[in-house]
């Protein structure tokens, strides 16, 4: 069976296509990042139009890098939700098009559904049971999952997502557009603990998150008259090692409490190298492995998408009958 994936629920437009006898056969992108540096966050009426204008021509790019005709797609899977209503308004449209034309089923997919499954693509993926540790832009959460389908939730951030806060904090140091990243790149080249921040949660007893006091407690810091604004690189990385440590216990106190030693990383914080790092170090001192998706797949994109759908309807998942545009903006 080939699917094709559309992803378009924020600021990336990406295609694929997922062969279930021979793996991802092709995979393509197209970031809208500059589009939206000059507004310092993304613009949901650019990014949607933006979408409208990539989706066409990647679609034909992907399915050319496949060697397939359209004909030859067997099923198409969409991301339904969460994210922007107008952005997925265009994947959900051009998806269900597709597949009424050709008249073959669509799958609606939960966008974390794909992050949460995308190490399963790597070359060395992990097997199931295993804990998951989503970090993105909109959510923070651990999950335990026994399979395809099968996820609890163990806890999640109470207000700001550990990508927010990057992004937030990033924005009131002055960083461009996208923080995250820019901030973790100040921070490799400063000294966390010249500055004391905050580890809001880690003794609270359970596996929630609360980041949005971490970006007030930066901006007391920035807002007192004797800072200096040469030690930046310094409370970026204070700034980092405080989420960075809030992030690891909890992920390992979820591990103890479910009895499991494999955790999955995934969503866009997952590129975080202190991150991954500090993961790594501890779970190899408990016997124990974490797994990432492939670099090129950590942030939004098509494949994983694709790769969800494919991986439900290989399990029997029943799509619904009638075409229509299925968008869940908060689901
Ligand atoms: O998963 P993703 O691409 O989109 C969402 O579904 O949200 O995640 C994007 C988030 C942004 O908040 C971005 O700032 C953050 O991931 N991010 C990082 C890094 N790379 C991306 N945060 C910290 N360190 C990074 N290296
Ligand atoms: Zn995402």
């Amino acid at each position: 069976m080939k699917v094709l994936g559309i992803e378009t629920s924020c600021d990336e437009t990406g295609v694929a296509i997922y062969d279930t006898d021979t793996g991802l056969r092709a995979h393509c992108l197209h970031s809208q990042i500059d589009l939206h540096a000059a507004y310092g966050g993304v613009v949901p009426e650019l990014a949607s139009r933006d979408h409208i204008r990539r989706l066409p021509l990647l679609l034909r790019q992907t399915l050319a890098a496949a060697g397939l005709a359209a004909a030859d797609i067997d099923a198409v899977a969409y991301t339904s939700g969460p994210g922007l209503a107008g952005a997925l308004l265009v994947g959900a449209s051009v998806a269900e098009s597709f597949a009424m034309a050709r008249g073959i089923p669509a799958l609606p997919v939960h966008h974390l559904e794909g992050h949460l499954l995308s190490p399963l693509l790597s070359a060395d993926p992990p097997a199931f049971p295993f804990v998951a540790l989503l970090v993105s832009g909109g959510h923070t959460q651990l999950m335990r999952v026994r399979g395809v389908g099968d996820y609890a939730l163990l806890g999640e951030s109470v207000d700001d997502a550990a990508g927010e806060a990057f992004d937030k904090t990033a924005k009131l140091l002055g960083l461009g557009y996208p923080g995250g990243p820019q901030l973790a790149g100040l921070a490799e080249s400063g000294v966390p603990g010249r500055f004391r921040l905050p580890r809001p949660m880690l003794h609270s007893g359970d596996l929630d998150f609360s980041f949005s006091g971490l970006k007030t407690a930066v901006l007391n810091v920035v807002s007192a008259p004797d800072w200096d604004p040469a030690r930046m690189a310094d409370l970026a990385a204070e700034f980092q090692q405080a989420v960075v440590d809030v992030l690891c216990a909890k992920a390992l106190a979820a591990l103890k409490k479910v009895g499991l030693k494999t955790l999955v990383v995934a969503g866009g914080v997952g590129a975080n190298r202190c991150l991954r790092a500090t993961l790594d170090a501890a779970l190899a001192r408990r016997g124990g492995r974490v797994h990432y998706p492939e670099p090129a797949l950590c942030t939004d994109n098509g494949a994983m998408i694709a790769f969800a759908g494919a991986l439900r309807l290989a399990a029997g998942e029943s799509v619904p009958e009638v075409c229509a545009v299925r968008i869940r903006p908060r689901w």
